[in-house]
Order: structure tokens, then sequence, then C-alpha cells
């Protein structure tokens, strides 16, 4: 066995403390798909597939295991009744079109032979469309699927419009008004939820840069919105009030920390902090971070509420935007009535609610 995959078992594991973590083998393709059950104290574990070619399996085992801690904490904190889990599908960079697919059939086949332990939708890597592929062998256990399938499509849109209002809240807080106009803002990643954000962030008249590693999106989003974009690889340090990070996690850490110019922290991306110990480097200097699990709800809550819970979409909408200004404006409260970071304010709230 990889080593490096026998330390994280060991020493992961006991700090995850979550209910199961299942390791399947898929021969035919050379993948491993790797389940993560977090919890299913407020309901049945919910979170995106990821689809990505990890440099070893023991990095997509930890991945698996942060981001599923993450979904328990972003329904605890907006006290919706799901449970936390991730996916992560280690496949060989190699795969072609008709091999991907095939695999995604057996990943539905291993959703439904689970019956209801793990429900998924899209995450980095996933759309609709492989919603659509998982479906046929996994539904009913499968969200997000495209509208022509009968699913309620894309979450990127609503995780956007959560994100939006996280940052309202966030710029009330620290520039005493929620009005975005002239306000400099800085995304870097626009995929699904950065490009949703960078149109609602522009029809509200910020002032917006951002950054991709993909050139035809970034030509595409400039043309539609008019927003300039920036050098991938100096957007973290770019002059701002606020960056949103909205690409991968681990973004900042020790090394970048130092070199961010902006006031507010808080965009979509899950887990952009490398280490427990960045909230404290961005709290010492002045910067106001917002826990991306707070505010990176909108596309799960408002996905699973549509096609669980028959919400319409001004329902959702409605619910995605209160969840996420309320969250910030809780996390404020403690975090100043407490005097920890905003990040332990954020973690204390999901707890107090997973012990109620
Ligand atoms: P995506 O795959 O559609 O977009 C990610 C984008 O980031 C891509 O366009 C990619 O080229 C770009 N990128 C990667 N590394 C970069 C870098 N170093 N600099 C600049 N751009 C870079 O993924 P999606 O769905 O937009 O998700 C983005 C983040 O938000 C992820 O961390 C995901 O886990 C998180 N998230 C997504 C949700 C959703 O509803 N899609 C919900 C909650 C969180
Ligand atoms: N990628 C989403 C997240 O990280 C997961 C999700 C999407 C779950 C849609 C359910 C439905 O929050």
């Amino acid at each position: 066995m990889d080593p490096a995959l026998t330390d994280v078992l060991e020493e992961q594991l006991a700090r995850w403390g979550g209910d199961e973590l299942i390791l399947h083998h898929d021969a035919p393709s050379g993948a491993w798909i790797i389940l993560a059950l977090h919890s299913s104290r407020l309901g049945p574990p919910t979170g995106g597939t990821r689809f990505k070619a990890y440099a070893r399996l023991a990095d997509a085992v930890t991945d698996a295991l942060r981001l599923s801690e993450g979904m328990t904490r972003k329904y605890a904190v907006a006290g919706f009744e799901r449970g936390g889990g991730k996916a992560v599908i280690h496949a060989p960079a190699e795969l072609d079109a008709g091999e991907r697919q095939a695999l995604l059939r057996r990943y539905g086949t291993l959703l439904r032979e689970l019956g209801g332990r793990f429900y998924t939708g899209p995450d980095v890597g996933t759309s609709p469309t492989d919603m659509d592929v998982i479906a046929e062998t996994g539904a009913p256990y499968v969200f997000a699927r495209t509208p022509a399938a009968g699913g309620a499509g894309s979450s990127g849109p609503y995780t956007a419009l959560s994100v939006f209002a996280g940052i309202r809240a966030a710029c009330a807080h620290v520039f005493g008004t929620d009005d975005l106009s002239g306000r400099r803002v800085v995304v870097q990643g626009v995929g699904s939820v950065g490009a949703g954000l960078v149109e609602r962030l522009v029809d509200a008249g910020a002032d917006v840069r951002f950054a991709d590693l993909d050139a035809g999106v970034v030509h595409d989003l400039e043309r539609r919105t008019g927003a300039r974009s920036l050098d991938p690889g100096a957007v973290l340090a770019h002059p701002c009030d606020v960056l949103a990070p909205c690409a991968l996690g681990g973004v900042l850490d020790a090394r970048t920390i130092p070199t961010l110019r902006c006031r507010i922290v808080a965009g979509g991306a899950n887990n952009p902090l490398a280490t427990e110990g960045d909230e404290l480097r961005l709290a010492e200097r002045g910067i106001f971070y917002v826990p991306d699990y707070a505010i990176n709800i909108g596309g799960a809550m408002a996905i699973t509420g549509m096609e669980a819970l028959g919400w319409t979409e001004a329902e959702a909408t409605e619910r995605v935007t209160r969840s996420a200004e309320q969250a910030v404006r809780r996390i404020l409260e403690l975090s100043d009535r407490e005097g920890v970071s905003t990040e332990e304010a954020a973690r204390r709230l999901a707890e107090e609610r997973l012990a109620g």
C-alpha cells in the first residue's frame, strides 16, 4: 500500500471523526472512488462528486475527508436538514469520453447499492450532464441533473448567489454599507460559481477583476460582462476590497497570506485555507475572513430544496440569500462576543447545531 495512504488513514481518520469511509477500486478504469460519509446527524449525507486526477491516492482521500467535513458544517450552520458527505473520483487523466461515461455509470450503480446512505450532486470536474449519466444507474440518489432530464440543472448559479449575499453582508460590517457600487472585488476562478458571481457583482456596479487558467473561459466572460481579467499568478496579491477565491482549495497559506492586499476574503471555493493556523494569519493582517462553508451552501441548498422539498425557484432564491446573510451576521456576533476568529465562531455555530 502507498505509505502516504497509511499515514492518511491512521492520522487523519482519528481527527476526522466521521461515520464511514468507503474506498472503492474500479478495476476496468483503474480509478478509485472515495466516499467520505462524515455525518448523518442532521439528515442523509449529501455532497458533490469531485472528478480529478490527483498525484497520489493519499491526496484524493485527504481531499474527500476535508470536503465531507465542510459539508457537515455547511448544513449545520444553515440549519438545513442534510448530513455531510463527499465523493471523490480519482481517475487516470487519460480516460477517454466513453471510458469516463462507463465509469460514471458504475459509480451510479455503487450509489444505488448504498441505498440512500449517500446522495450526490456536481462539484469540480462534474456537471449536470454527468449527473444524468450517473442517475441512469444511480437514481434516485442524484441531484442537479439537467432540466431536460427532469433535474434543476447546475448548482453553480445558486452558489454564486449565496456567495454574493455573503459578500454584501461582510461589506456592510467592514465598510458600513452593503452597496457594492465601486467596490473593488477580485475573483479567482470563473467556472460554474465564479462566473455567476462576476455577473452579479458587475450588475451591482462593483469594480470587478478576475482570473482563470482557462483562456477560453476568460475571453468569454470579458466579452459578456466587460470585467477585465488579471494574470492568474498575480490575482491573490491584486489590491482590492474583497478577494473571492472561487477555484480550488488550499490557496491561502503562510506564503500567500502576507502578499494579500484586501480587507475581506469571502468566496465560494471549499477549504481555501491550507491549514488551521491560516485563519489567525488573516486575522493578524486585519483581514476579515468569511468561512467558505457559511456562504457557499447556495447550490446544495437550492437544488436539494427544489428537487426534494418542492421549493419554487423564487423560494430557493429567497432562502439561499437569507441563509448566507444570517450566517455572516451570526458569525460576527459570536466572534465579537467571544473574542474568537470568524472561523472558530462558525465552527462553534455548527457544533452547537450538531449537538442540539
Ligand atoms: P469549476 O470547475 O466549474 O470552476 C473552477 C474554475 O477555476 C475553472 O474554470 C478553473 O480553470 C479555475 N481555476 C483552477 N485553478 C485556478 C487558479 N489557480 N487560478 C485561477 N483559476 C483557476 O468549479 P466550480 O463548480 O465553479 O467550483 C469552484 C469552487 O467552489 C470549488 O472549490 C468547489 O468545491 C466550490 N463549490 C462549488 C459549488 C457548486 O455549486 N458548484 C458549491 C460549493 C462550493
Ligand atoms: N458541490 C456542492 C457543494 O460543495 C454539492 C452539491 C451540489 C450538493 C448540488 C447537492 C446538490 O456544496
